[in-house]
């Protein structure tokens, strides 16, 4: 992905380098995701996933050595064709800019790109930002997986999109 910035929100979106890894995981431990770790997230960049890593990052310097410098990110992975979004988290404070539909807009381009034809996922039944996140990307409810998340038991929702083949 290239990096572009928006001017109005001054995030910029890039692919994710192992610079990232320490607020990458900061995030997701604020975000009550399923634990991966720097570990995993180090491993998934060493294959052929990487271009489909993704994190926004604050572009005003000013505000961002105030802050933090990473304020979300995406991973997702390609498996027979198939696009699967694994997490995608931004920074409660920064959360309700655009940021969440910007990288995950971005992660279906960059999938389409490798030629997926369709993207999937799953959520928690009870995680109604996400939902909205995702359906506002295109994803329609696919179906659910009863007691599929652990502390706390929770169904999954899993969700699906076609994706158009990029030029
Ligand atoms: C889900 C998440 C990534 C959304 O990121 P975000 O940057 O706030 O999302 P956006 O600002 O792009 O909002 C996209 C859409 O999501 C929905 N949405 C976002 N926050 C919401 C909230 N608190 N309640 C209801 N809907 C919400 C809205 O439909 C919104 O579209 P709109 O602004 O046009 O109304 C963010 O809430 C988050 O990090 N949550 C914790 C981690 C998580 O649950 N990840 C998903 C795991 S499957």
């Amino acid at each position: 992905m290239e990096i572009t910035t928006d001017p109005v929100q001054m995030i910029t979106f890039s692919n994710m380098t192992e610079h990232d890894l320490l607020e990458v995981v900061e995030i997701e431990e604020q975000s009550a995701l399923s634990r991966w770790g720097w570990a995993a997230y180090y491993a998934e960049l060493q294959g052929i996933n990487k271009s489909l890593m993704m994190v926004a990052r604050l572009a005003d310097q000013a505000e961002a050595a105030k802050t933090n410098r990473v304020a979300g990110y995406i991973v997702a992975r390609l498996t027979a064709g198939d696009l699967h979004i694994n997490n995608v988290a931004v920074r409660s404070e920064f959360q309700g800019r655009g940021i969440g539909t910007a990288l995950l807009r971005g992660v279906l381009a960059a999938g389409a790109h490798l030629r997926a034809t369709a993207a999937f996922l799953e959520l928690r039944a009870g995680n109604t930002a996400a939902q909205a996140l995702y359906e506002k990307c295109g994803f329609l409810p696919a179906g659910r997986r009863r007691n599929y998340y652990s502390n706390p038991v929770e169904d999954a929702l899993t969700m699906s999109v076609k994706l158009k083949a990029s030029p």
